[in-house]
């Protein structure tokens, strides 16, 4: 406590003179400024000092000069420090400029260093990219991960994709809605997380693997346009497009037909693209609509990639894949939702379904966006009538009992008034790593988890205390 007041005191004795940012020191040329940030990188020749000074902003070269007073801290300086620098912002001579680099025209000439922390040798170099490093040892430290340009970068193109997201969704009448994290289980194919209640021992909520019933819910409730950042939990293998927890942008929206949403959805990702990565190029305008039966016939999937050149990272490829298939067969041959138990029914397969009928010929009113060969989003145009879900269950072998079990509240909702609603919901993740080129969605996470679910640098999973199980009522075997 004694140690934190005393940095935290000598901060403030140091401030006496009024921050600049990194990356508004152009602005200051000629003059005495004050920076605070961490040595990046030290080259000490001997007579003179360089630093290069990171702060969230930027990164700029100081030099420390022959007899200057700092010269004595300066020797003491190791990358990773935390300091607080004040010194004249100069015009480099013309020689040096570097000017594909940020700071490249101006040096900072050093005159007082304050040390505000030491640091301790990183466990690999903040460089620029850490990609080649053991992925373990990033993740271990992955707050010194997060300092390196690569993922800062990402992390703040992240922030600007939601935010562009979060806006087009408000500008457009959508009403942001947060729905529970505790909750009884939606199906959609993917074990559920779970957590015991300590207060109905023996008892569970499951974590949402999406909002799915939460928003269709929304629509009964008549807010006609919803939307949410919403973070989702899978219980599934993970590999480099999948995490056990991420975000979508899941929206739903009341009084629509499939052709709304993906009007909606297209001019929203063409925007996107426009306004924060206008260097890439929509292969396709408007984007290809394939149905799934095509889809599989001619490229042997359901999220082909269909960009001209696969190198060019400017190239996306946009595709609509619609009619899925509303049922699929098991492993064990039973008989699952293909999407989930939602989706309504394309009117041309209405009669079969109602016989039940040749099931898997069955296809569903549903649309996935793909995008260079990834399944970007899912969506569809939903049940709104008890009858119609009754026997989407019915099919799925799901007894009337279990039904009420599971779903009572969907059913006794539907009866009061639902009117017909669809929606969607984009992975922002996915969205992400391929806008930002990046090989999987670790690497636009800012605490991802790695291929077993694990966080390396907290520990998690990790072991509950006795006393702990005991009153959530849990035995270990
Ligand atoms: P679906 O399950 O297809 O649909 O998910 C929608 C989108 O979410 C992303 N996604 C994932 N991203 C990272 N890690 C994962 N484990 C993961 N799983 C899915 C993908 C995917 O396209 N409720 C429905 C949507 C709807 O019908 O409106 C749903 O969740 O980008």
């Amino acid at each position: 406590m004694l140690n934190i007041n005393i940095r935290y005191n000598a901060y403030i004795k140091v401030k006496n003179m009024e921050r600049t940012l990194v990356r508004d020191l152009n602005k200051h040329i000629g003059e005495q400024v004050a920076i605070s940030g961490w040595i990046s990188v030290r080259r000490d020749q001997g007579k003179l000092v360089f630093f290069d000074i990171r702060d969230s902003s930027g990164l700029v070269q100081g030099v420390v000069l022959p007899n200057s007073d700092a010269m004595l801290t300066a020797k003491e300086i190791r990358p990773e420090f935390v300091v607080t620098i004040s010194g004249n912002v100069n015009k480099r001579p013309e020689k040096n400029v570097q000017t594909d680099k940020q700071n490249g025209d101006i040096e900072l000439e050093i005159q007082k260093v304050d040390i505000l922390n030491e640091a301790d040798t990183p466990p690999f170099e903040i460089t620029e990219n850490t990609l080649g490093i053991d992925e373990s040892v990033r993740l271990k430290y992955r707050y010194l991960d997060l300092r390196t340009s690569r993922l800062q970068n990402n992390i703040r193109a992240r922030d600007k994709v939601i935010r562009f997201f979060r806006d087009y969704m408000h500008d457009n009448g959508f009403v942001e809605i947060d729905t529970p994290i505790l909750m009884k289980g939606t199906p959609e194919g993917s074990r559920e997380y779970a957590v015991p209640s300590r207060l109905d021992k023996g008892k569970f909520y499951v974590l949402p693997q999406s909002p799915q019933q939460f928003k269709q819910l929304c629509m009964v409730a008549g807010f006609e346009k919803y939307f949410q950042i919403a973070r989702c939990f899978r219980d599934e293998d993970t590999r480099g497009d999948r995490q056990p927890e991420f975000t979508q942008l899941d929206y739903e929206m009341s009084f629509v037909e499939q052709e709304d949403v993906l009007q909606f959805t297209e001019k929203m990702f063409i925007e996107l693209i426009d306004k924060l990565y206008p260097e890439k190029q929509i292969a396709s305008k408007p984007f290809p609509r394939i149905t799934y039966q095509e889809a599989v016939e001619k490229y042997g999937s359901d999220k082909p990639d269909l960009r001209q050149d696969k190198n060019n990272p400017n190239e996306l490829a946009f595709a609509w894949i619609t009619d899925f298939p509303m049922f699929e067969q098991d492993k064990d041959g039973s008989i699952a939702a293909a999407h989930h138990p939602f989706c309504s029914i394309k009117d041309e397969d209405l009669e079969k379904f109602m016989r039940g009928e040749d099931l898997l010929s069955i296809r569903a009113n549903s649309y996935d966006l793909v995008l260079n060969g990834y399944e970007l989003s899912s969506g569809s145009i939903r049940i709104h009538k008890a009858d119609i879900q009754r026997r989407v269950f019915e099919l799925l072998g799901i007894s009337e009992e279990e039904q009420k079990l599971k779903f009572g509240h969907m059913l006794e909702a539907f009866k009061f008034g639902t009117p017909p609603h669809g929606g969607f919901a984009p992975g922002i993740d996915r969205v992400v790593m391929i806008l930002q080129n990046e090989p999987n969605i670790r690497e636009v996470i800012a605490f991802p988890k790695t291929g077993e679910g694990r966080d390396l640098m907290m520990g998690a999973p990790s072991e509950l205390g006795k006393n702990h199980l005991t009153e959530l009522g849990i035995k270990l075997s």
